[in-house]
């Protein structure tokens, strides 16, 4: 199903209304929170504000938009799930920064239609940075064309990579993958926002991302976000994506290959090259 120009952007102002209001709540609550909850696996938190937040977005794309399903983190699916039309809202990507005042956090509002992300906008209040891409519109930061970095060497490259909240119960927790790639790069980041982490691939700051056991709503912006500014996103192998398979593999393009064959061959234990043995 194709959209036309003037309904991608009328998406795209609806989005940015929707994750500048939860920007704003965001900010209002940060430092002031009196009670931070784990809502399952612990360390898994949710707070007042990513639930305020989320009530103000879906209460714009409601208003907007009243006939488009919703999948939104803290209520699930919402609305008819007919429709070929399918927001993603993470209101605040990146709980665990925010609720230790560490400000490193996003809302992330992403559109599939008929499953594939569209429309993306992700929103940074405490850097004021406005994310922004829709399907063959480009991509912006600040209303600024962004475009991803040249860099074609991993071992010129800087990435960024994540753990998810269940980490402590598999041995797929991608300690040894960020091991290998911190031997191979200039470095591996861990920020604590995959919106983020997408959003500044997208905009050069960094080289590739890759994650496993993440969800639609904190890839679906950044995925529209990141091929709009010439980056590539894949399953780790190469293949095409799957938003609900749990697994991203995401770059400039010129370091994918590269990463993706490392992805794929992870050593057991990491070797280091000239470490002076244990005693
Ligand atoms: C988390 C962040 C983090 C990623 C986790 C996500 P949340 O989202 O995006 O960077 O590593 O896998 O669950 O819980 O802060 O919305
Ligand atoms: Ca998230
Ligand atoms: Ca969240």
């Amino acid at each position: 199903m194709s959209c036309s120009t003037s309904e991608l952007q009328m998406f795209l102002e609806v989005a940015t209304e929707a994750a500048l209001t939860a920007g704003g709540i965001l900010q209002s609550y940060f430092g002031k929170l009196d009670t931070i909850t784990e809502k399952g696996r612990p360390g898994d938190l949710v707070t007042v504000a990513d639930k305020a937040a989320e009530a103000a977005v879906l209460d714009v794309l409601r208003r907007h938009l009243p006939t488009h399903s919703i999948l939104a983190e803290e209520s699930g699916a919402l609305g008819k799930q007919d429709s070929e039309f399918l927001w993603a809202v993470d209101p605040l990507d990146g709980t665990t920064n925010y609720a230790h005042q560490y400000p490193v956090f996003a809302t992330s509002i992403g559109l599939l239609i008929a499953g594939i992300p569209q429309v993306g906008v992700i929103f940074d209040p405490s850097r004021n940075e406005l994310f922004r891409a829709a399907r063959g519109l480009g991509a912006t930061c600040n209303r600024q064309p962004i475009q991803v970095s040249q860099i074609s060497k991993l071992s010129q490259s800087l990435l960024v990579s994540g753990f998810a909240y269940d980490r402590h119960e598999t041995s797929d927790n991608n300690y040894a993958e960020f091991c290998h790639l911190t031997h191979l790069t200039q470095g591996v980041r861990r920020s604590g926002s995959a919106a983020l982490d997408l959003a500044h691939v997208a905009c050069g700051r960094l080289d590739g991302y890759w994650e496993r056991g993440i969800a639609p709503w904190d890839i679906a912006a950044g995925v529209v976000l990141l091929e709009e500014a010439g980056g590539k996103v894949t399953a780790y192998d190469g293949s095409t994506l799957a938003i609900a398979s749990g697994r991203i593999l995401a770059t400039n393009g010129h370091i994918h290959h590269s990463l993706s064959t490392e992805l794929l061959n992870v050593p057991v234990k990491v070797q280091l090259e000239g470490a002076v043995p244990e005693k």
